[in-house]
């Protein structure tokens, strides 16, 4: 039996798999985000650990002889998060989070200061990453910084919980952007420019290696033996080897919180200028570029929790089929944007409303909004030589029928849903915890899921979407002059 812990931004999940590779059960915890000021995101990293305890004692009673069998515990989680501990490891203030925009000043002296973020770490300074946001820590909590032993990502926070070791992975590191991630180590050069040092990092490993044995007393706890922790994987890597995307050309599109494009790749191949993300995959020798849409299932939630319903409500509205775009155009930056702009002030927009607009032509533009924000991390993708012929949807958002049409249409390329609902990042954990224990080959383990409906570009309607298409690309930069 393996377990899967998922740290995600709106809930921790724990998913148990049998040895067949099969759900057994899972539970799931949710969490708040605090926004002390606009353009702020953080969490108490307490409530993560509370979040598992809950999780993983409701498995165990639910389940309690496959919970005792359990051999490998995989971890994954939020990328980016900055979360800072002393010499005693106590947590020195609330985790800074992937989408805090407050270090955007930090980002132009990094990118001023040390031209190695671009030649080592492979991607613009931008304020979702964690050096900057550490470098806004010494600005401005100097006090907080001058204690500062360790930084540790929310999953390795967690792992230090788990097994007490300082130690992370290659694809959640990566985010850090103080990896040099052709070579797969620490770049103290990029430490150095955040006034850190490689002693203020945890030890690396790959993220299907062994990482950590899970302490006695909690073994105990469950019922367990001894248990092996994975190396484990930034959320996204994980939700990658979750369905299978580990090999070069293979991809996937995520609707979650943040929206996705994921691609695998043979070696590391950045693209700075389009603020392509280039990390290293979770399993040796493999990496991996992403673009990413900071608000994409979010801007959904946000519409449904302004208009009060239940967001699977807004989208049962649409039907199955998309007739062509609306004529109301949303812009999906409520938390900022990341790929291809990298710009955390922008704010979102709705242009072009009409007396006759209703709930269903918000939602409508909502969905393709977020389409073709995606579209764009597809444009900038493709400039750094990524083309990808199919992808598989994950994430809550791939439950509706129609916006996998729409996303298929814009991005003209075939669409896939899996079955079994949303796999996620929980299960791509389970599947780094059993390579972790078992040694067994990632071809065996991190296989594709079988397919439940294919979406293909619809030839009628696709030149009024890249019609739509090309109206929203002119709204940034309009966008952008009113707003500055
Ligand atoms: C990736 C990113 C998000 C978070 C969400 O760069 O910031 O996808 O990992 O959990």
């Amino acid at each position: 039996m393996y377990l899967g812990l998922d740290i995600g931004t709106s809930a921790i999940k724990a998913v148990l798999l049998d040895e067949s590779g099969a759900l057994v059960a899972q539970q799931s915890a949710s969490l708040s985000v605090s926004r002390p000021q606009p353009g702020w995101s953080e969490q108490a990293p307490e409530d993560w650990w509370r979040g598992f305890l809950d999780s993983i004692d409701a498995l165990a009673a639910e389940k309690p002889r496959e919970i005792a069998a359990v051999t490998g515990i995989g971890l994954s989680g939020q990328m980016h998060g900055a979360t800072l501990l002393d010499q005693a490891d106590a947590v020195l203030r609330p985790c800074i989070l992937w989408n805090d925009g407050r270090s955007e000043a930090e980002c132009a002296a990094l990118e001023a200061r040390q031209p190695d973020f671009h030649r080592l770490g492979g991607n613009l300074v931008m304020p979702g990453f964690t050096a900057p946001k550490l470098e806004w820590v010494r600005r401005h909590e100097p006090e907080v910084f001058a204690k500062v032993a360790k930084v540790l990502l929310p999953k390795d926070w967690v792992r230090l919980k788990l097994a007490g070791e300082y130690l992370s992975d290659l694809s959640d590191s990566a985010g850090t952007l103080w990896l040099d991630v052709g070579g797969r180590r620490w770049a103290p050069s990029l430490l150095e420019a955040t006034g850190l040092n490689v002693s203020h990092m945890p030890g690396l490993v790959e993220g299907s290696a062994p990482a950590g044995l899970l302490r006695t007393e909690l073994a105990e706890r469950w019922g367990m033996g001894r248990v092996v922790l994975a190396g484990g994987a930034g959320d996204n890597a994980a939700s990658a080897c979750g369905i299978g995307v580990v090999n070069p050309g293979e991809g996937f599109v995520s609707l979650g919180t943040s929206g996705v494009l994921f691609a695998c790749n043979a070696g590391f191949a950045p693209n700075v200028e389009g603020a392509v993300h280039a990390f290293c995959h979770a399993l040796p020798n493999r990496w991996h570029q992403m673009g990413v849409v900071l608000s994409a299932a979010g801007s959904l939630a946000w519409l449904a929790e302004v208009l009060g319903v239940e967001a699977a409500e807004l989208v049962a509205q649409l039907g199955d089929r998309p007739r062509g775009p609306g004529t109301l155009l949303f812009l999906p930056y409520l938390s900022g944007e990341r790929t291809p702009h990298n710009d955390a002030a922008i704010r979102g927009a709705f242009i072009g409303l009409d007396v006759g607009h209703d709930r269903k032509a918000l939602t409508q533009a909502v969905i393709e909004g977020v389409a073709f924000s995606l579209a764009d991390c597809q444009a900038a993708l493709a400039a750094a030589g990524t083309k990808l012929d199919s992808v598989i949807a994950v994430g809550g958002g791939a439950r509706a029928g129609y916006w996998l049409q729409v996303l298929a249409n814009v991005f003209n390329c075939r669409v896939l849903e899996p079955e079994g609902g949303d796999l996620g990042a929980a299960f791509g954990a389970a599947r780094l915890g059993r390579l972790a224990a078992s040694g067994e080959a990632v071809a065996e383990v991190c296989t594709q899921p079988p397919i439940r409906a294919a979406y293909d570009p619809d030839p009628e309607v696709a030149g009024a979407y890249g019609e739509a298409l090309a109206r929203y690309r002119k709204a940034y930069p309009a966008l952008k002059e009113i707003q500055s």
